[in-house]
Parts: structure tokens; sequence; C-alpha cells
């Protein structure tokens, strides 16, 4: 599970955290995006189709365009925007599909809507199962895969994110402050 995917490299981290904005403690920070990461895996194992790869990209990238820790509606696009500038200046090496795929998950990943899409699913199952940080349940009707009603892996996530809890994550991903 940590063994760190060929698509995440320190060049591609280090662009990501050039650009980013806010605290390394905060609520949509590095610790966060560990959490997802560890949730969007857990799913993958467990949904057939899903491309764990971009699941871990999704967890990377999807919140770290964020301008604040409250409303700030264009934060998906803006991540599948660099998404896009990654890819543009080689430091992402996807296919055109996939690259489309990340870029879906991080544009409309605050939209509310679920997805079929098994991989798109798995990521936005994994943002929404940490929504136990803020001690929030997750709500069946928003999510978009059967593996996310599994009842053992709701009450890791809740733990995890209950607890803030902090995930080991490949060398190179930022470390969160607690
Ligand atoms: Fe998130």
């Amino acid at each position: 599970m940590n063994e760190p995917p060929a698509a995440i490299t320190p060049p591609l981290i280090a662009r990501v955290m050039d650009g980013y904005r806010l605290g390394l403690s905060g609520i949509h920070g590095p610790g966060h995006w560990r959490r997802v990461r560890a949730n969007g895996l857990a799913l993958a194992a467990r949904t057939e189709g899903a491309d764990a790869e971009l699941i871990e990209l999704f967890a990377l990238l999807h919140d770290s365009r964020r301008l604040n820790d409250d409303h700030d509606p264009e934060h998906g696009p803006r991540a599948a925007a660099l998404a896009r500038d990654l890819a543009a200046a080689a430091l992402l090496t996807l296919d055109t599909a996939r690259l489309d795929l990340l870029a879906e998950a991080c544009a409309r990943h605050t939209d509310g809507g679920t997805a079929a899409d098994p991989t798109i699913g798995c990521c936005w199952d994994a943002d929404r199962l940490e929504l136990s940080r803020l001690r929030i349940r997750p709500n069946a009707r928003y999510l978009s895969t059967t593996a996310a009603l599994d009842p053992a892996l709701q009450r890791t996530a809740w733990t995890q994110g209950t607890t803030r809890a902090l995930l080991p994550a490949p060398p190179g991903w930022p470390i969160p402050r607690r």
C-alpha cells in the first residue's frame, strides 16, 4: 500500500506544494490528503475497475489549490487545471483517457453528485468518508460505490478521521502538522 506509484514523483509533489496556499495542519491539508488516499485505496481494493494510481493522484491534488478552508467553489476546477498543467510540464505522464478521468474527478468532487465510473466513485467516496474529521457520518445517498457502504471500512474511516490520524504515505508526500 505504501509503494510509491510511478506517477507520483518528487518533482510532481514539489510543484503541487509550490502552489499550495494553506497551512500544513488545516482540515483540507496534507493530513486529509493522506487519509483520503488510505480510504481510496481501501475502496479500490474492493471495487472492480478502479484505477488506484489515479485515486492516489486525486488524494494529492483535489484540495491542493484551495484558497481557504471555507467556501471555495472553484477549488475543484483549479485542481483539475493543475493536473493538466502537470501533464503539460511532463511532470505527470498519463494517457488522455486517464488524464481526463483525473481532471473530472478533481473538477466535480464538490458538486455533491455520485459517479458511475469506478475510479471517480472511489475518489469521491474516499473524500466523503473523510467528513469523519468533522464528525459527519457518510450519507449513503451521496456514496457512489458499494464498497463505501461496508461497515468495517466505514468504521476505519471514522476512527482515522475523528482522530485526525497521521497516516503513512510513500516517501516525499507532504507531512502534515498536527
Ligand atoms: Fe477533500
